[in-house]
């Protein structure tokens, strides 16, 4: 960071940023300021001034947009969790709305965006990652590795919220803040599991905990990569699509339920073909479904968690027409051959090599689910021979900055 003051600066917001900050202006450069709205005048102090762009931190609102609302969480501001709860949701969808159509006109698609929003605006995370250190629990603060104790994330499901504090008061009253490092709350139904990740190999007692919690609690520890089951529940079942699915602690899924189901109805209604291939595929909850629809389905994961799940889903509901590799997409997606191709990377996007692949082999159609419109523009870029012919914004973050997208690509 440079040239940081407590001076205060004054300008009017005229645009937003990627995350879904207002953009003003300093001395000719662009300066993004969290938690403002398009036209308001605001004041604000420069927390970092680069040669091309500055950033802000709002101290005042001058001129009020008639948007502008209460924001539900106490912790709003601070904490880096949400971006919007200054403006009703709607605004919010309008935003994200215009952010994705930018990015997808650098790759000339100026169609329209179907907006999907989240069905719940609050309650709706299945997941939740707590920071443990300097005498506190809590999420990280905006832009920074501080820690912003919290008592409930009101983005987060009853289970999950109502953990919060016990868990804090239990690290708290043991003075466990040195051995802990984070840990992960995760709900399905009315059930939850808990995962202590440890810095340190230390044999704590979780009883007076569990007890407090109760038999819809788990509680696991992970040391090491090493995770261990310690008291209560040591699953999560659920019942999906016909499917039976059985969730461990850590391994990867979508964190808002409701929306990801309307992302695989959209998935599945834009499938192709007989042979389907699911890359990048987690623990195999669309595989699932799509080998329920179509006659082969090939998923591949590289997560041991998530592909061991993804095995247990295909025994447990006798899929035979589905096979799941374990491996790298960079590695595997070259030797494969289907109709449809199915991709949803982490945020960093696909490789250069499945990208590769992609623009050499002939699928009838590649569905590209992407949580970084970045990202996904940068991969459309090297994508030779498709075209875009539709385009999805499915809210599954609302509230946050992030947004998840869908692209359906056909051969030009
Ligand atoms: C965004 S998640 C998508 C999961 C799944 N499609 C779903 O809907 O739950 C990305 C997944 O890609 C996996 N992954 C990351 N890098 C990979 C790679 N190089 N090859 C295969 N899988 C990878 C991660 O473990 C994670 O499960």
């Amino acid at each position: 960071m440079s040239n940081i003051d407590k001076e205060k600066y004054k300008t009017k917001i005229f645009d937003y940023g990627y995350d879904g900050e207002g953009v003003g202006e300093l001395n000719g450069k662009v300066c993004f300021i969290p938690y403002t709205i398009k036209d308001e005048e605001v004041e604000f102090e420069l927390t970092k001034d680069n040669k091309s762009f500055a950033q802000g931190k709002l101290t005042d609102v001058l001129e009020k947009s008639e948007k502008r609302i209460e924001p539900k969480c106490p912790y709003f501001g601070v904490c880096g969790g949400c971006s919007y709860q200054h403006m009703p949701y709607s605004e919010e969808l309008k935003i994200k709305e215009i952010l994705l159509k930018r990015q997808l006109k650098k790759v000339d698609f100026e169609g329209d965006v179907d907006i999907i929003s989240s069905p719940e605006e609050l309650r709706y995370r299945n997941k939740l990652k707590l920071f443990v250190g300097d005498s506190k629990v809590g999420l990280k603060v905006r832009s920074s590795n501080k820690i912003c104790p919290i008592e409930d994330c009101l983005l987060v499901q009853d289970k999950i919220s109502k953990a919060i504090v016990p868990i804090s008061n239990f690290i708290k009253g043991n003075n466990l803040y040195k051995f802990i490092d984070t840990l992960t709350l995760r709900q399905e139904e009315d059930n939850c599991l808990i995962n202590f990740s440890l810095k340190v190999d230390k044999d704590i007692n979780y009883q007076g905990l569990y007890l407090l919690l109760g038999k819809d609690y788990g509680i696991f520890q992970t040391f090491r990569s090493k995770t261990k089951h310690i008291l209560g529940l040591d699953k999560l079942v659920k019942e999906e699509y016909f499917l039976n699915l059985k969730f461990s602690p850590l391994s990867f899924h979508q964190v808002n339920s409701k929306v990801q189901n309307l992302l695989y109805d959209c998935v599945l209604s834009k499938t192709i073909g007989d042979s389907v291939i699911n890359a990048y595929s987690g623990s195999g909850l669309l595989s699932g479904i799509l080998a329920k629809r179509f006659g082969r389905v090939t998923g591949v994961e590289l997560g041991e968690a998530e592909h061991h799940e993804a095995q247990e889903l295909k025994e447990e509901n006798e899929l035979f027409n589905l096979i799941n590799i374990k491996g790298d997409c960079a590695k595997i997606l070259p030797r494969l051959e289907g109709d449809t191709l199915i991709v949803d990377p982490p945020r960093g996007g696909l490789q250069k090599e499945v990208c590769q692949a992609i623009s050499q082999k002939n699928f009838k159609r590649v569905v590209y689910i992407s949580c970084n419109s970045a990202t996904l523009v940068r991969d459309l870029q090297l994508l030779q021979g498709y075209k875009i012919d539709k385009a999805y914004l499915f809210d599954m973050f609302a509230r946050t900055g992030e947004y998840e997208c869908l692209v359906v690509l056909s051969r030009k």
